[in-house]
């Protein structure tokens, strides 16, 4: 059954021609995108041929025609709309370092790692404009949904850290996430001996509480 987290990253998708999902694994995003009229045709795309064999009986039994492709990252496509999620920051930023420039066709750029959202803003910041951003909670984990089209962003400190849209917005599930976040760093920021990560932390636990006692105007 596909999760509440796919089905969150799957509304992005919505008015776009060709979705490609990648790292598609069981093909669940894409057959949710068509089979709701998000998008009109979708690819998914794996490195690895064996989610692909199960992608391919879940569209066998929706009976659609998903094509699928085996590649290390994004293959040469005319897809508007790119979905990769469910895989760290820092396999992203490798995936678009690497292959990005197969997507001559992109319009927008749908992100959902595991981990390590500031990493990932900060390598998009200057190439792209965050559009949306979400916090969601998914199967006792928060996730961050980070929507791009392109662009000449220059976000600050704060804005890479939280996110953007994230600071503006303010939903209960960002500040429920942020409040989590503080209660881990304020744990283990006693223990931690190497003192230039223990600045580190303190900095964040500091940035935090700062954003914590706003109210919205
Ligand atoms: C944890 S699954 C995520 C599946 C789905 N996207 C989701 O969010 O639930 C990660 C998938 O990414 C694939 N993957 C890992 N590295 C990849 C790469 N460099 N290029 C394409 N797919 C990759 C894996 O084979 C796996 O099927």
């Amino acid at each position: 059954m596909i999760s509440s987290r796919l089905i969150s990253i799957s509304k992005y998708t919505k008015g776009y021609n060709l979705l490609l999902d990648v790292g598609s694994d069981h093909g669940l995003l894409p057959i949710y995108a068509i089979n709701n009229n998000y998008v009109k045709d979708a690819i998914a795309s794996d490195i690895n041929f064996k989610p692909l064999i199960k992608a391919k009986e879940n569209f066998k039994k929706y009976n659609l025609d998903i094509k699928t492709i085996i590649y290390d990252g994004i293959p040469k496509t005319n897809a508007d709309c790119i979905v990769i999620a469910g895989m760290g920051s820092e396999l992203i930023i490798q995936i678009l370092e690497k292959t990005l420039d197969n997507a001559k066709n992109l319009k927008r750029l749908i992100l959902c790692p595991n981990t390590d959202y500031e990493m990932l803003r900060t390598y998009i910041n200057h190439k792209f404009n965050i559009v949306f951003e979400e916090v969601i909670y998914d199967k006792n984990h928060y996730y961050e949904i980070i929507v791009l089209e392109k662009g000449d962003s220059n976000y600050n400190e704060y804005e890479l850290y939280f996110g953007p849209v994230l600071l503006k917005t303010r939903s209960k599930e960002f500040i429920n996430k942020l409040e989590k976040d503080l209660k881990t760093l304020k744990n283990i920021v006693n223990g931690i001996t190497d003192l230039i990560k223990k600045e580190n932390v303190e900095k964040e636990i500091k940035m935090i509480e700062e954003i914590l006692c706003q109210d919205t105007l």
